[in-house]
């Protein structure tokens, strides 16, 4: 662009540079719409920031207990965040038990079979056997110090080579248990819950080093391990009072 001859100074290079600077410079501002100050915005910021603060505590307390809109079964209400209810006091402890033993459960799976069907001529079937739904002495017994010798379960005759051994060195009371309520209700079995309780009291009276056999066993065959059954089928326990909704 070349500048007119009667432009003042016709130097076109300090024109360009002239106009650069108009450009840069920023438009005024209108009245009213200028950017409010730094410090004004940190203050309002720390406002907000104990405002937030005080509101909390100030409002009655807001709980999700209390303003859950799903909170209706034992399992179902609570406090929706992960973790808050695992072994809390409204968790059913039916419910908690059968979770922790199916995860418990991998250590027979390789033999009895995830389906708890067993395999034929070799492992015997957990689903529909009377071992596993009849009397819980005689199911704590076996899975505490193992089987040997033909059994007969659901009127099918097994003898694996060496039986089953014990799990009562390997598992504390507590999964031995879980792991028993699971296979009692797991592949259409119902029975009563087995708890750490129960099985520490057969571990207390039962000194024994060797693998049973189904004769030993027989006096068992239908005894339960005394003791409360705190849910689940058959539970004992009085009904747990409705957990009180937090103040
Ligand atoms: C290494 C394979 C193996 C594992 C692992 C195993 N079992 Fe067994 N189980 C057997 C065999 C074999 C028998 C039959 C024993 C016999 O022939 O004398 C048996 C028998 C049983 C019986 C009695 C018969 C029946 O089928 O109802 C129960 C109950 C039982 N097992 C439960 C369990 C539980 C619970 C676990 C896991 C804690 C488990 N078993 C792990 C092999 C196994």
């Amino acid at each position: 662009m070349s500048a007119p001859s009667s432009f003042p100074n016709p130097d076109s290079n300090d024109l360009d540079r002239l106009h650069a600077a108009v450009k840069r410079e920023k438009s005024d501002q209108e009245p009213g719409h200028e950017p409010a100050p730094v410090w004004v915005i940190f203050l309002f910021m720390i406002v907000a920031i104990i405002a937030g603060g005080q509101l909390g505590p100030m409002t009655g307390g807001f709980s999700f207990n209390v303003s859950n809109p799903f909170s209706t079964g034992k399992l179902g209400g609570g406090d929706p965040r992960p973790g808050q209810n695992d072994g809390g006091a409204e968790a059913d402890p039916f419910q908690v038990a059968m979770k922790k033993g199916a995860s418990g459960y991998a250590v027979c799976g390789g033999c009895h079979q995830g389906s708890g069907l067993g395999l034929a001529g070799q492992y015997p079937p957990l689903a529909d056997s009377e071992w596993v739904t009849g009397g819980t002495e005689r199911l704590i017994r076996v899975v505490q110090h193992g089987l040997v010798g033909q059994v007969t379960v659901k009127g099918q005759n097994y003898n694996f080579p060496g039986g089953m051994q014990g799990f009562g060195a390997a598992m504390s009371a507590g999964d031995l248990a879980n792991v028993l309520t699971y296979i009692r209700n797991t592949w259409g079995n119902e029975g009563t819950m087995i708890t750490k309780e129960m099985v520490e009291k057969v571990r207390a009276d039962e000194k024994r080093a060797t693998q049973w056999t189904q004769a030993e066993l027989e006096p068992f065959k239908d005894k339960n391990v005394p003791g409360d059954i705190p849910a689940g089928p058959g539970a004992t326990a009085a009904a747990a009072p409705a957990a009180a909704p937090a103040p």
